[in-house]
């Protein structure tokens, strides 16, 4: 009787709970934890998503260790990808082959066979990737942007006096790219790049190609509008400061949140949110309100999540 009781308050209590709390909130929709892929441990480098097999990789280090993972999104487990220090990683997602880079070099791991080999630039030092029809990349400490096909490289010559920090390239083979603390665009087509944002961001695409933006300080999303080609606030995260953010194959977010060291993927959950703003200092705070839906509006409940 007893255990029935307890059974029964815990399937009652988390599932409200989670439907107030939105960890994020994108158009209206509030997003809640589904699962933690890890807590605790220092995760370095890009997220990668096999967007056909729901899959993400990404490395971290454990007690001075290095371990590069794949972890299946629709399954929940984990396995040990053999290469332990990795920091770039871009999937092919025509193939399901994963490019990663190691201290030097560029590796490519084939899932099927789970088995990794030297790929290409076996002496220079990558630093991030992004596949698009072919893998694009960066060198560590080094101007420039290329691109590798069939084992040849080959410079986007416009680029090659930018050091580039981090980029992507969208789904109108436009690439958006971190130089210092301001963000470039370089548009398809045209001659040279030219300042978008005068401030920092973490970039990443979705399941589309369409173009993200994550402000760390004031955790706000944003996303380009395809119509005027400007960027617009989206929603916001609640927590946590310094991001690394992928859209897995049913476009959720799975998020790194560096201050408490944890994975997340995130599922939409049947509340509504809107971000607010309150100045606070230098930083425009966000605060994630979540309105619960259930019962048609019946005890609608209206829960403040703001968090720091
Ligand atoms: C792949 O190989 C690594 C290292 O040998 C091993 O730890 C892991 O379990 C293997 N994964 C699969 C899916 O067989
Ligand atoms: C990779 O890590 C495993 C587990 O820590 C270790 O046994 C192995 O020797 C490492 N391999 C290399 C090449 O460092
Ligand atoms: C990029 O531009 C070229 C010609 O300038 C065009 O053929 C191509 O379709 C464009 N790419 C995308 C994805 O729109």
């Amino acid at each position: 009787m007893w255990k029935l009781l307890l059974l029964l308050i815990y399937a009652i209590i988390p599932t409200q709970a989670k439907r107030l709390s939105c960890y994020a909130c994108i158009n209206l929709v509030c997003y809640s934890p589904h699962d933690r892929i890890f807590i605790d441990q220092k995760l370095s480098g890009q997220l990668a998503v096999d967007r056909n097999a729901n899959i993400i990789y990404y490395h971290y280090q454990d007690n001075g260790k290095d371990f590069t993972k794949a972890f299946d999104l629709t399954k929940a487990t984990s396995t040990v990808i053999p290469l332990n220090f990795t920091f770039a990683h871009a999937v092919d997602q025509s193939t399901g082959d994963l490019y990663l880079s190691g201290e030097k070099g560029i590796y490519k791991y084939n899932p099927k066979d789970n088995n990794t080999e030297l790929y290409a630039l076996k002496d220079r030092t990558i630093w991030h990737m992004q596949f698009e029809d072919k893998l694009y990349y960066t060198e560590f400490k080094h101007k420039g942007l290329f691109s590798i096909n069939n084992k040849k490289t080959k410079e986007i010559t416009q680029l090659s006096d930018y050091q580039i920090d981090d980029f992507i390239i969208d789904k109108h083979d436009d690439i958006y790219f971190m130089r210092r603390s301001a963000l470039y665009v370089f548009r398809n087509g045209t001659k040279k790049p030219e300042l978008f944002q005068d401030e920092i961001y973490f970039l990443t695409t979705d399941k589309n190609g369409e173009a993200y933006f994550i402000q760390p300080y004031t955790r706000g999303i944003y996303k380009i509008n395809y119509r005027t080609n400007r960027m617009i606030e989206v929603g916001a995260f609640k927590r946590g400061l310094a991001f690394k953010v992928v859209f897995d194959s049913d476009n959720h977010i799975v998020f790194y949140e560096s201050t408490n060291k944890i994975l997340y993927f995130l599922s939409p959950v049947l509340s509504k949110c809107t971000v607010t703003t309150r100045g606070v200092g230098r930083y425009l705070r966000k605060v994630v309100v979540s309105r619960s839906t259930r019962n048609n509006g019946k005890n609608r409940r209206t829960h403040k999540s703001n968090s720091l």
